[in-house]
């Protein structure tokens, strides 16, 4: 398995998922317009530009997890064990390890007359978006009270020399920052940029009771514990294997205008966000600066690959008749599948919708089908809609919830979440109204022979 990403570039270009772009190319628009057109065109291999128009020496690669295949590379299994490789380390975390000698993230420092802007090929994404953003970013920073380190990914708009916009809206490092800013002081951070991927999607988890620290469960993931160093101008460890680390401190009190910035919406936010002070950047030689385009397939599949398993696993402790839970694509986790045994009743589905609603924050809508439903085919999810539910008694609306703030629909705070019994519950898959069309087995048989010869 790769130990960063370096070596996990290596093991995308001998699994034929990875472009390299020589073509000189400027941060500005141009990086993210060739990200999207290749994800919409080729599917999402893993792009490297190799030749960034003012950053002689530094790389950009993006589409890194832009798609569960890549995901899987890197966590070493199969696609379709995605979900039992999660939860296996879930449970079984490694705690981090300190390295001494040389640390690879800190081969070059800057401390004196930082320039964010002329170190880091940061790209602006969109028009109308307000500036150069970095959007892999892994934030960390110690809980002021209980010491333990952690994690998340945040976006962080260039803004000067030295500081950093942080859009803080989620749990642990906005409870971290508000506890520091309580007592009058700052949050000494870092942003790890360039990082094993599983430190990186191990960053968007959400921390629960029984996970202490997001760098815990890296560490299972990668299948190592993270190697950490000393950061050189804060009180905080940092990876070590990291490409960029940039170090300094949120400040308390502070907020300023932050934004707008193409979200994972498919539309433009701005808030009223913290500031990160910058104190020093430290780096490898000639490093690559990893980005994630907000809206697509790589913030999806991060997003969804472990609030899927967490959800599934915590609705078949209490349904057992729950068989699998997928993200509807293009939905950003805001739409819910799950996929149940028969024998569920319609009121018992009425539960299952509202135990899922109220226990995923994003989850705003969710369809619920029968066993026979892929629910990674959208079409036949749609389809299972379109012939099994009806809006007079498989509906489920529950208004007045708490919404996602991201989300354009939301006013006030509040959302409305929506179930949908698509299942054929109580006359079940098989039964003569619901009987789907089939070939003889012989036909198919001899459909797959000719097709698989013409293959050859
Ligand atoms: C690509 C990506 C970008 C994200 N950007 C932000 C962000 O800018 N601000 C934020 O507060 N959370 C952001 N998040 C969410 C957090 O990193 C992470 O999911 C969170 O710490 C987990 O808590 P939650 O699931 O309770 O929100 C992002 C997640 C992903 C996958």
């Amino acid at each position: 398995m790769a130990v960063d990403l370096r070596s996990f570039l290596n093991v995308l270009l001998e699994e034929n998922e990875l472009l390299a772009i020589k073509d000189a190319i400027k941060p500005q628009y141009e990086v993210t317009a060739v990200l999207s057109k290749v994800l919409a065109e080729q599917g999402g291999p893993a792009v490297l530009f190799e030749n960034v128009i003012g950053f002689p020496g530094q790389k950009i690669v993006g589409n890194l997890l832009a798609s569960r295949r890549k995901l899987a590379l890197a966590l070493g299994c199969d696609t379709a064990g995605l979900r039992d490789a999660y939860l296996d380390k879930r449970f079984k975390t490694l705690e981090p390890e300190m390295v001494s000698g040389n640390v690879p993230c800190q081969e070059v420092v800057y401390t004196e007359n930082l320039d964010l802007p002329a170190l880091l090929p940061a790209p602006i994404f969109h028009a109308g978006d307000a500036g150069p953003y970095l959007t892999a970013g892994v934030l960390m920073a110690r809980d002021p009270v209980s010491g333990v380190l952690n994690t998340g990914i945040h976006r962080l708009q260039l803004k000067g020399k030295n500081r950093l916009g942080v859009f803080l809206a989620s749990p642990p490092l906005s409870d971290y920052f508000k506890r520091a800013e309580q007592d009058g002081k700052a949050l000494p951070v870092a942003v790890a940029l360039g990082l094993h991927p599983a430190e990186l999607v191990a960053a968007a988890v959400t921390i629960k009771k029984d996970l202490k620290s997001k760098v815990d469960l890296a560490g299972a993931m990668a299948g190592r514990p993270v190697p950490l160093a000393p950061a050189t101008s804060v009180d905080l460890s940092i990876p070590a294997l990291a490409e960029i680390i940039l170090e300094g401190e949120i400040l308390p009190g502070v907020r300023e205008e932050e934004g707008p910035f193409g979200e994972s919406t498919g539309y433009y936010f701005q808030a009223q966000s913290p500031v990160i002070e910058v104190r020093a950047v430290t780096c490898r030689r000639e490093p690559i600066l990893s980005v994630i385009m907000p809206w697509g397939m790589e913030t999806e599949v991060i997003l969804s690959a472990f609030s899927g398993a967490e959800l599934w696993q915590e609705l078949n402790r209490l349904i057992p008749e729950v068989l699998e839970v997928a993200f509807l694509p293009g939905a950003l986790t805001f739409q819910g599948v799950i996929k149940v045994a028969p024998k569920l009743s319609n009121r018992e589905i009425r539960r299952l919708i509202h135990l899922a609603l109220n226990l995923d924050r994003r989850l705003k809508h969710v369809v619920v089908v029968d066993e026979d439903i892929d629910i990674h085919n959208p079409r036949e999810v749609l389809w299972a809609l379109a012939t099994r539910f009806q809006g007079t008694k498989d509906l489920v609306c529950l208004p007045g919830l708490e919404g996602y703030s991201i989300d354009p629909s939301v006013k006030n705070g509040e959302t409305a979440k929506i179930g949908f019994d698509a299942t054929t519950s109580p006359d079940g898959p098989g039964s003569p109204r619901y009987r789907r069309l089939m070939f003889t087995e012989e036909a198919a048989l001899r459909a797959e022979e000719i097709l698989q010869r013409r293959k050859q």
